[in-house]
């Protein structure tokens, strides 16, 4: 039996959902609003949100015009998501390491930290490969991940937070090329015990892995208000990229 890959557990999970409650509709909100100046969505094009979680990104596009649709890993986040479906929007259960559309989108979206999860580099490309196949010539590919250059500088940080009665111990700390997050959840009298684990992937490693995949980089943002990425205060690296 192979085993259960961490992101597979965690993200399903409800304390997940609960830990992370403040990246909420209104940021999504916020950010693809920024974006639909770079992004016609109004014009009807068509999106993908890969690894769309329970979809807040999806939701707003949809609403701006675009037609959407929303793959996650996560078959909890995405039930919930399809009470938001409609004939313009839909969603479904989706790995990431699997050619998923062919030459169908004009956009591709992937929000919030959901790369740089698998233990090599061939992975990753293959990822942004099958992101590349999935899009239409012309079309944009957009990634938010972490500023890694600015964890780094912030060394172990631990945080203890309780949220709905739930308890969360978080440990973040960088090994061997990805940063770890320990997650301890006391829930009552029962405890559990997650961790996320992400590679540390700077500006020119995404620079390299992009154009191994193909993508043309266009433009590069530090936070949800694009702003320009400055490797040692940005909060976040946001890569836009084009398929030639
Ligand atoms: C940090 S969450 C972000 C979710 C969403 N983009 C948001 O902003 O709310 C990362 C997401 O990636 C999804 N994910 C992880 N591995 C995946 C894979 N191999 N294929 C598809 N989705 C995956 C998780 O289930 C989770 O919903």
């Amino acid at each position: 039996m192979s085993k259960t890959e961490w992101f597979s557990e965690w993200f399903n999970t409800s304390y997940y959902h609960l830990l992370y409650n403040h990246r909420n509709e209104p940021e999504a909100e916020n950010f693809i609003k920024a974006i639909s100046e770079t992004f016609d969505f109004s014009s009807g094009i068509n999106v993908c949100d890969l690894a769309c979680g329970k979809g807040r990104h999806s939701i707003m596009c949809q609403k701006l015009g675009a037609k959407v649709i929303g793959l996650d890993i996560s078959e909890q986040s995405i039930l919930y998501a399809q009470k938001f479906s409609n004939e313009r929007l839909s969603f479904k259960v989706a790995d990431m390491r699997t050619v998923f559309a062919n030459k169908e989108f004009d956009l591709v979206l992937n929000l919030f930290t959901s790369f740089g999860y698998f233990d090599t580099e061939e992975e990753d490309v293959l990822v942004l490969k099958n992101i590349y196949t999935a899009l239409k010539n012309g079309g944009n590919f957009l990634i938010d991940y972490l500023n890694i250059e600015k964890v780094r500088f912030e060394g172990k940080v631990e945080n203890t937070l309780v949220k709905d009665g739930v308890t969360f111990f978080t440990q973040k700390y960088i090994e061997n090329g990805f940063i770890i997050k320990k997650i301890s959840v006391q829930d009552k009298n029962d405890f559990f015990y997650f961790y996320e684990k992400v590679k540390q992937i700077n500006l020119n490693l995404f620079k390299q892995m992009l154009e191994e995949a193909g993508f043309e980089i266009k433009e590069i943002w530090g936070d949800y208000y694009k702003n320009d990425f400055n490797s040692d205060s940005s909060d976040r690296l946001i890569i836009r990229c084009l398929k030639r």
